[in-house]
């Protein structure tokens, strides 16, 4: 079967996060993304893909930071309700039930009862004609302690990150499992040693 090309968004699974962030009046807003990435192993930048007409695009602007909250499946009715157009000057923290978190690093709040919370500082923003890619650098990052182990390793199938199959009418909401296979990056290089960790230790 071949499928139109602008279906490529619905051929792999899309992560599920809240971004939250302030206007420069101060207002709160969230709103639930899915073209994400962290940049590359082991760096610190984030990316974001940002339809032009996003008030979070005008707050991260206006700011220059921004949250990137994880939330667990039972967070989805707040994912729906946040994902609506609301005017600029609605508080979106009221508006879906969500309880704000002090942030550490930036004014903007991150959202109570998330897996983790990455705090982050605008670095660049590439535009394009209907978009923007937006590159972050995380400032601080804190995880939900029931999630996760002592060593720092996320108990996914028991914190249920949320993630996403896009379809033609809607989306399927979804959250990961293990197949019983593991791999390690050292296993990438013929070396047999993991060069991103080489480029850590430049540091
Ligand atoms: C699961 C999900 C993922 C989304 N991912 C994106 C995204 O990656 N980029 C984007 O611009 N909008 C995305 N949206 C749409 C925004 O969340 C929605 O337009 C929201 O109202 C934007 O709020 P804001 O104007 O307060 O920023 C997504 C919506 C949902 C439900």
């Amino acid at each position: 079967m071949i499928l139109e090309p602008r279906k490529r968004e619905q051929i792999m699974p899309l992560p599920v996060v809240l971004i939250s962030t302030i206007g420069k009046d101060g207002v709160r807003n969230a709103a639930p993304w899915s073209c994400v990435m962290p940049v590359l192993r082991p760096l610190d930048d984030i990316a974001i893909a940002s339809w032009i007409k996003r008030d979070t695009l005008n707050n991260i602007r206006e700011t220059g930071e921004f949250v990137v909250n994880v939330p667990t499946v039972d967070m989805i009715e707040a994912i729906v309700i946040s994902s609506r157009d609301y005017p600029p000057d609605v508080d979106e923290f009221e508006k879906a039930g969500l309880t704000p978190r002090i942030s550490q690093k930036v004014k903007a709040p991150g959202i109570d009862g998330c897996i983790a919370w990455a705090e982050c500082s605008l670095v660049e923003e590439i535009s394009r004609k209907n978009y923007s890619i937006v590159i972050g650098k995380v400032m601080h990052l804190e995880v939900n302690d029931s999630f996760f182990d002592k060593d720092g390793e996320m108990d996914y199938e028991k914190a249920k990150p949320l993630s996403v199959m896009l379809r033609e009418k809607g989306m399927h909401f979804t959250y990961p499992v293990f197949t019983g296979k593991e791999m390690k990056y050292t296993e990438m290089f013929l070396s047999n040693k993991d060069q991103a960790s080489a480029i850590e230790e430049e540091k």
